[in-house]
């Protein structure tokens, strides 16, 4: 059997903050009720004509220096995002355009906030079928343009970022146990609007503005906390490994207490777990791959370490992997 293992990571951030005091100057919140209630204290935002390929293609040559590739050396390009540019040509195209890479298919695919871990589960496919070699997974959202920033709820939560991935036919374990699921009964927890035009939805928006992103808070909290724990609590468990096994989770940057409840019901402690939540806020699918970028470079993971990847997100989904680095 072929592995498929990441040989390539790299995140990118905008340099624009909206730190807490920022966020109180714009609705009626404190920094005080904003640590408290989610664990972050600044967002990055993207500049006005900076869009979702352009930190993609950024977060995209980062990954693959990181790889030692050239773009030409690429099969394939895959795209998650809620925000893309435009809703044809993909993302993906225009990374691909962008970087160069000429030997690459390219398709975008929408697993919200799950887009990374779901990645590592297509890009696996192809590779252990030999249908591919070096497959590049990019996650990039501009969050802060679908955001209303007139909504309390959701806009303390959300920011800009892209993170990528290569992942290569390997001799080495790479990839290892996976898991990755939907529940469409919580499909309208969150919402973003295309074409349809739904007086219900639109209403629900604190300023009637069809784009933006509307969420209901604590059904996704409820949905987020069980679903990490049972899926990273699953790729452990048939990987034949435990806990102790295990040298870092990195998760899913949507809110602390989520954080924080999952890992009581993994059994482990925030040290083995790496965030980035308090400086990012959750920027949908990128959030994994920054974090992991970050905590590389860190010499938080080394090389041979078991590495617990967990996300979920609108859908509603869920994905974790078991990837050994
Ligand atoms: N500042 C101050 N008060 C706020 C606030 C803010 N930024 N946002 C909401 N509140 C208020 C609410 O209006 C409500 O007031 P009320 O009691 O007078 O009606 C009160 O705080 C409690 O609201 P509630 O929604 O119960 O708070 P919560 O503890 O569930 O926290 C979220 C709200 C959104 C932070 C939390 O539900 C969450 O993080 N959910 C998951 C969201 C998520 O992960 N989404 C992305 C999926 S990928």
């Amino acid at each position: 059997m072929i592995n498929a293992k990441i040989t390539g990571i790299g995140g990118y951030v905008p340099e624009k903050i909206y730190d807490n005091a920022y966020m109180e100057s714009i609705v009626d919140t404190s920094d005080e009720w904003i640590v408290r209630r989610t664990g972050v204290k600044e967002r990055r935002i993207s500049a006005d004509d900076e869009y979702t390929t352009d930190m993609a293609t950024k977060a995209a040559k980062k990954a693959l220096e990181n790889a030692g590739l050239g773009a030409e050396d690429i099969d394939l390009i895959i795209l998650a995002t809620v925000t893309p540019d435009y809703f044809t040509p993909s993302c993906a195209c225009v990374v691909q355009r962008n970087i160069g890479a000429v030997n690459a298919a390219a398709f975008d695919y929408n697993a919200a906030c799950s887009g990374f871990v779901t990645g590592l589960i297509i890009a696996k496919q192809f590779i252990q079928t030999g249908m591919y070699k070096n497959i590049l997974i990019v996650c990039a959202d501009t969050l802060s343009k679908a955001t209303d920033y007139t909504d309390r709820a959701t806009c303390v939560l959300f920011g800009d970022a892209a993170g990528a991935a290569v992942v290569s036919a390997s001799e080495e374990e790479g990839i290892m146990t996976t898991d990755m699921g939907a529940d469409g009964t919580g499909a309208l927890s969150i919402t973003s609007l295309a074409y349809r035009n739904d007086d219900e939805e639109i209403e629900k928006r604190v300023a009637h503005r069809k784009d933006t992103i509307w969420m209901a808070g604590q059904a996704v909290m409820k949905f987020a906390v069980k679903a990490m724990a049972d899926a990273s609590n699953k790729v452990v468990r048939e990987a034949g490994l435990t806990w102790d096994d295990i040298s870092l989770v990195v998760p899913h940057q949507a809110n602390y207490r989520i954080v924080d409840s999952a890992i009581k019901r993994m059994g482990i402690t925030e040290d083995k777990v790496y965030l980035t939540l308090e400086k990012y806020g959750n920027t949908s699918a990128s959030c994994i791959p920054v974090a992991l970028s970050e905590a590389v470079e860190k010499g938080r993971i080394k090389k041979g370490d078991n590495i617990v990847l967990v996300g979920f997100g609108g859908g509603l989904t869920w994905g974790a992997a078991l990837i050994r680095w």
